[in-house]
């Protein structure tokens, strides 16, 4: 807010939304807005900011909070912060109706105007009641009807496909053998047949037995038109070498439209001419944290492969994908699986991906601690699970002697679409018996460390 082009709302937004009986829900920046904009105050917190997991004290009487569980003298509950700035004068009309326990000012409401605000952010799974509140102000106080249905977003989609394409145009899509690529592309098929063209890329970076555990269920139950290319050889030459996180994603990025770009002329060659449309399993989360923050440079690649985008889940979040996955006949066990970056293990080795045999050790840590989760019957209770790569070394005792070899890291965390997440809290007999096979059967790891980090402050990834 008090960086030179941060973003705001226009200046008569507020007299709109009253003159039109629009209410308003400002969350986190969007409540320093409009303390900011209707003439309260803003400032840095003088702690440091609130990131992370807090108690909220609410108070009672507040409309936005109005039916939910309040306890005399205010409820309790654990919310999800992340913010630097805080409100510390209100504008004129306006109540605090929850602080946080540090004291900070995390819930704000004009009832008369309809204006109101959350510090934390209530849409976050982690949030306690933060469902409810966001249910209250949309069905409550907007007057909203929840009348729709997985099945007619389904059918909505469906439609709105076909009429984009027409009669005649073709797809391609770039299946990742993640559930949102899948689904997205099982939903075009199934909306245009043959037109759909999909590509598989092994691009070097997949975990153990990935490319036939996918192509499996991709011919097999899906029946989707699928051609695999390896282009393992090309993406590791190309990452030899990088260790910027960003230069490594932009370099696999290249890659990627490379490869695109040559289906897409085999594809020409084949129909007579290029199919125009590129399907993509793009997510609301992605959409809103793919948008820069002011002043930084950062872009993004699908502009540059000069297709039509099909992104059918653009307003839709994982939980909803894998509901019309089912409904679409994606195997079950297919839907649940935790998600996997486009980058794949070049975010998980740290630094330069072909150093030694680091993609090696880590699909095969990997593999062990994603099977003993299933062992322990805890893969559905988790959002992802992962080994990391640390490009250090440290010294052990093996059998007589000592060693000086590979630190792992393993990282397990809960989350409802990835925005926020809190690490998976293992039992000490997993934790020990995961080691303990890492350590037996990969030899060239002796340390075995886990993260217990939440989101925000660190991300999922560790690159
Ligand atoms: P972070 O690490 O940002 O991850 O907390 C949030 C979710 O996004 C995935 N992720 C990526 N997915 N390209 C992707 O397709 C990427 O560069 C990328 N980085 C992170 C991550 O696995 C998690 O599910």
């Amino acid at each position: 807010m008090h960086v030179d082009g941060a973003p705001s709302v226009p200046s008569d937004f507020f007299d709109w939304a009253q003159k039109n009986d629009v209410p308003v829900l400002g969350i986190c920046y969007g409540m320093q807005l409009i303390v900011h904009l209707l003439g309260g105050k803003v400032t840095s917190a003088t702690n440091g900011g609130e990131y992370g997991r807090m108690p909220i004290n609410i108070e009672q009487g507040s409309k936005l909070f109005e039916g939910q569980a309040q306890a005399p003298g205010g409820l309790i509950p654990q919310v999800w912060m992340s913010h630097g700035d805080e409100a510390v004068q209100l504008p004129e009309g306006f109540t605090c109706v929850a602080r946080s326990q540090q004291g900070a000012v995390v819930a704000v409401e004009h009832p008369d105007r309809r204006i109101f605000g959350l510090q934390y952010h209530p849409e976050v799974h982690h949030s306690e009641g933060g469902t409810d509140t966001l249910r209250h102000f949309l069905l409550g106080v907007a007057g909203l009807k929840a009348d729709w249905s997985m099945a007619e977003v389904l059918e909505e989609q469906l439609a709105k496909v076909r009429e984009l394409v027409g009669p005649t145009e073709h797809a391609i899509c770039a299946l990742s053998g993640g559930v949102d690529s899948t689904v997205a592309a099982t939903l075009v098929h199934r909306a245009l047949g043959d037109r759909l063209h999909c590509v598989f890329v092994d691009n070097g970076l997949l975990r153990l037995d990935e490319q036939a555990r996918v192509m499996a269920t991709f011919t097999e139950h899906l029946h989707l038109p699928v051609t695999c290319v390896d282009h393992a050889g090309p993406m590791l030459a190309r990452l030899k070498g990088l260790s910027d996180p960003e230069a490594k994603r932009k370099a696999i990025g290249a890659e990627f439209i490379t490869v695109f770009q040559n289906f897409a002329d085999g594809l020409e060659k084949q129909l007579g001419h290029k199919p125009r449309f590129l399907v993509q399993g793009t997510l609301y989360p992605d959409v809103i944290e793919s948008c820069p923050p002011p002043g930084s440079d950062q872009k993004h690649s699908p502009k540059d492969l000069k297709f039509t985008l099909i992104e059918p889940f653009r307003e839709l979040f994982k939980d909803e994908v894998r509901s019309l996955g089912k409904l679409l006949g994606v195997p079950e066990t297919f839907i649940a699986r935790h998600p996997f970056p486009g980058p794949g293990l070049a975010v998980r080795v740290l630094g330069d991906v072909t150093q030694g045999d680091a993609l090696q050790v880590l699909r095969e840590v990997d593999e062990i601690f994603v099977q003993t989760i299933r062992d322990f019957g805890l893969y559905d209770e988790i959002w992802q699970a992962f080994a990391v790569f640390l490009p250090i070394k440290s010294v052990g005792v093996q059998g007589d002697q000592r060693t000086h070899s590979h630190v792992v890291g393993l990282r397990a965390v809960t989350s409802a679409d990835g925005m926020t997440a809190d690490w998976y809290p293992f039992t000490a007999e997993f934790l020990r018996t995961v080691s303990t096979r890492i350590c037996n059967k990969v030899r060239s790891v002796n340390r075995v460390v886990y993260d217990i980090t939440s989101k925000p402050p660190s991300t999922i990834e560790w690159e």
